[in-house]
This record gives C-alpha cells, sequence and structure tokens, in this order.
C-alpha cells in the first residue's frame, strides 16, 4: 500500500497565515499514523495537502517514494472520510457504497459483489436497501467508510471521521476502524485533537501545535517520553502535572529540585541527576503524571510530598484528589481545551463540551484554564500571573492524584504523596526534554 513523506512541508495561505510550517513526516506502509493538535493547528491542511486538494507552498510530498506535488488527486489512489460526510440521500445504502465504483465504470454484477463484501465487513449488510434517512449516525458513518474503502485505496485519509458521534459509539467505532484498515492493511492518516483516541487507535502519533510538528512516535514513546512540554501536557488524563523547580546541585550528593516550600531530591547516582545539574542555580520544569503519585501514610520516608486537599473530582472509576503543595504550576498554551477522555459524566462533563464548544467558536485557546468544578475554598489563589515573557503560565499548582473512588476524605484533607523519581520528567523554560538520550 502507498507509503506517504512529507519534506520540509509548508503552507502559507495567500492571507498569510501559516498553516503548516516546515513539517516532514512519513507514513510507512500499512500503518496507522494519527495526526493530533489542537484546533487550527494544520492537521487538515496536512491532510488537504497529501490529497491533493491543496498545495504546498514549500516542501516535498511523496507518494510511493515519488515526487507527487503535480499530481492531481484522482491519481493518487486515495480515499478520504470527513467528519461532515455526505451521503446521497436519494440513493440507498447499497448505492451509495457502489457509486465511486460506478463513476470508474465498474459493471454492476462485480460492483455488487464488492459492495455486499465491504457492507458486511463492516456490519452493514442488512440495511444496504436503505436510504441514508432511515440509519442511525453509527450506521451512516460506516457506510462513508464503506464508499472509501470500496475503491481498494493505497491510503486512507480521515479528517475527525467520529467526531459527530457521542461518546459510547465513538469507542466502538474507533476500535472497529482501526481494526478494519489494519486487516485490509491500507496505509491511514487519521486526524483527531482527541488525545484519548491518538493514544487508542495508533500505530504512531504525530502530534502538531501552530503548524509544527512537535513529536512523533509510538502511543508509548510520545506518551512515556514527551519531547516536549507541550506533548507532555496534551497528552493523559488527568493531566501532567508540570511544576516549576529550581535546581540546586549538591556535589556528588544530589540534585535538589526545590518546589517552593518542599523539596525533591536526585541522587548524584542517578543516571539522569548530570543532564539536570547544567540547570544548577536555574528554573526548570518538572513533570510528573498521576501515575507517578502514590498516597501514603503521614510520616512515611523518602520521596514523599505534603499536600492538602483543595477539591476533589469523582469520575466513578476513581477520584482525583487536587492538592495544593506550596509549588507553582506551569500552564501550557493552546492545549485547545479541555482533556476528553470519553468518560466523564454529569455536569463536568457539560461544562467540558461547553469550553470545548466555545473554544472552537471562538478559536481562542483553553490555556490549560479547563473549566472544572470549583473547589470552594482558595478561589483567590488561582489567578494566574503571566510569567516571562513567552508561552507558559505560572499559578498555584493543583497537583492531581488518583485516589480510590469516593474516598473518606474531603477538601482541607491533609495527604502525603509518595513520588516515583524514575517517573519524572524534566524540561527547560524552552519547554524541550531535559534529559534526551541519558536514559
Ligand atoms: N483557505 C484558508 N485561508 C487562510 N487560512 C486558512 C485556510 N484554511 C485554513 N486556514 C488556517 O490555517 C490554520 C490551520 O487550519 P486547519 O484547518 O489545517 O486546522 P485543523 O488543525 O484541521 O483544525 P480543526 O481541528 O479545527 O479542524 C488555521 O489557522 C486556519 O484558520
Ligand atoms: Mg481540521
Amino acid at each position: 500500500m502507498t507509503t506517504v513523506a512529507l519534506k520540509d512541508v509548508t503552507k502559507v495561505f495567500p492571507d498569510g497565515t501559516v498553516a503548516v510550517d516546515n513539517v516532514s513526516l512519513d507514513v510507512n506502509d500499512g500503518e496507522f499514523m494519527v495526526l493530533l493538535g489542537p484546533s487550527g493547528c494544520g492537521k487538515s491542511t496536512v491532510l488537504r495537502m497529501v490529497a491533493g486538494l491543496e498545495d504546498p507552498t514549500t516542501g516535498a510530498i511523496l507518494l510511493d517514494g515519488e515526487l507527487a506535488n503535480d499530481l492531481p488527486p484522482r491519481d493518487r489512489r486515495i480515499a478520504m472520510v470527513f467528519q461532515d460526510f455526505a451521503l446521497y440521500p436519494h440513493m440507498t445504502v447499497g448505492e451509495n457504497i457502489g457509486f465511486p465504483l460506478r463513476l470508474s465504470g465498474v459493471d454492476q454484477q462485480p460492483r455488487g459483489e464488492r459492495v455486499a463484501d465491504v457492507a458486511s465487513a463492516l456490519g452493514i449488510g442488512d440495511v444496504l436497501a436503505r436510504k441514508p434517512s432511515q440509519l442511525s449516525g453509527g450506521q451512516r458513518q460506516r457506510v462513508a467508510m464503506g464508499r472509501a474503502i470500496v475503491r481498494r485505496p493505497g491510503l486512507f485519509l480521515m479528517d475527525e471521521p467520529l467526531s459527530n458521534l457521542d461518546s459510547g459509539l465513538r469507542a466502538e467505532l474507533r476500535a472497529e476502524i482501526s481494526g478494519l484498515v489494519r486487516e485490509l492493511g491500507v496505509s491511514t492518516i487519521y486526524v483527531t485533537h482527541d488525545q484519548a483516541e491518538a493514544l487508542t487507535m495508533a500505530d504512531r502519533v504525530a502530534i502538531m501545535r501552530k503548524g509544527v510538528l512537535q513529536d512523533v512516535g509510538t502511543p508509548t514513546q510520545v506518551y512515556g517520553r514527551p519531547a516536549t512540554l507541550y506533548v507532555a501536557a496534551f497528552l493523559g488524563s488527568p493531566r501532567m502535572n508540570l511544576l516549576e523547580a529550581s535546581v540546586y546541585v549538591h556535589l556528588d550528593r544530589y540534585v535538589a529540585l526545590n518546589l517552593g516550600e518542599q523539596a525533591l531530591y536526585l541522587p548524584w547516582d542517578d543516571i539522569r541527576a548530570r543532564a539536570v545539574a547544567h540547570y544548577h542555580g536555574e528554573r526548570i520544569v518538572v513533570g510528573m503524571r498521576a501515575e507517578a503519585l502514590t498516597p501514603v501514610a503521614p510520616g512515611t520516608p523518602g520521596d514523599v510530598l505534603q499536600g492538602r486537599i483543595r477539591y476533589l473530582e469523582h469520575h466513578g472509576h476513581e477520584s482525583l484528589a487536587f492538592l495544593d503543595i506550596g509549588a507553582t504550576a506551569i500552564l501550557v498554551d493552546d492545549l485547545g481545551g479541555p482533556v476528553t477522555d470519553g468518560e466523564e459524566t454529569g455536569g463536568t462533563s457539560r461544562l467540558r463540551r461547553f469550553g470545548h464548544v466555545m473554544q472552537r467558536l471562538t478559536g481562542r485557546s483553553g490555556g490549560g484554564e479547563a473549566p472544572r468544578t470549583e473547589p470552594t475554598t482558595g478561589q483567590g489563589n488561582r489567578t494566574s500571573v503571566l510569567s516571562d515573557p513567552g508561552r507558559h503560565h505560572r499559578r498555584p499548582a493543583e497537583l492531581a492524584v488518583r485516589l480510590a473512588p469516593y474516598p473518606a476524605v474531603s477538601a482541607g484533607h491533609p495527604l502525603a504523596i509518595s513520588v516515583r523519581m524514575d517517573a519524572l520528567h524534566f524540561f527547560d523554560e524552552r519547554g524541550d526534554r531535559i534529559d534526551v538520550g541519558w536514559r
């Protein structure tokens, strides 16, 4: 199947908008590549250039190793599925799926056979005679997929194909789509702004921000070793805790990470200590995911932070505590609204979705200020302060920690948290990972 290579591809629109900024990316034969990023980061523009619907301003697009910049769309063996796919309302499901074959002159009988094959693979074999208006949303999406698959393309381009569906159906179709295209062995570029979708579906994920490619790797790589602060902040739910730390080296003993009122210590024999030690006297960002943090009994020795619960969020299968630990959080701009993990319920969920919709409508970034269940106390501390000129904002940290569902604690309760030092991430003030090459 088709391989894709983008070489230093830039797209500047006539009004001066740089939608894609010097992106290089390879999609291997049969690979499921997910392009992930917030609204407006250039995902669709990349897809449209690969499809031939948009010309790159500079750079090269290669299909199967051949320069394709001037290749007309119809010669690219590409099938696209969009969010707002349109089925022909006057045609039956079967006619809709078979339409691309009819256009390319395939006879009725082989056409019927291929349509039947595709429809049964998609689980819509029994509704071939219906009109689109007689289908559920999920069935309609399957018909759109069928129409894309039936031509046996070398490459699928899918632009947020599931974003109009409710979360249950989305999860179901996610698994179906990725299973199906893998079975077909068709190389795929799948666009989404949903990090959970990206991590569950992708062979590799490419994360974009403002037209710039931030990181590419398997879900494990980009989640476990994010190349930039931005990627660290974008992936995962709850979001990674990002704390400002000043570094102080006690030669041959340890590197202290001062987090405000408390400190953590990297022993000198930790393989990352020397890389971090270069920042002696400077500020860095320490990232800790909730899974690196475990509540322990008060007085437990070791790498432990003391905090007080500011507020709790109950998610059914777990509760999250947000702790005041006297540290400063770094907020990353441009995360494109709140984390969606498809598991939210109730008011929080509606708030989040509303926030997301507003953000899409206004084009304003969420700035990490995800709407949450507000704490009943401590609101005065929540004002964001702009730090150094540049990208990141600071505010009092609310350390997200996982607890058992509905724990017997409430806001104001003290909590001791053990920190897995080997699971920390370090970033410099520019947002680049510090310990690259050290582990
Ligand atoms: N024809 C155009 N003329 C000028 N600017 C454009 C044009 N098309 C897109 N843009 C701009 O280019 C940038 C990238 O747009 P693109 O549609 O690729 O984003 P996206 O990542 O697909 O976003 P979304 O998740 O909202 O679909 C945006 O700032 C957008 O406003
Ligand atoms: Mg788009």
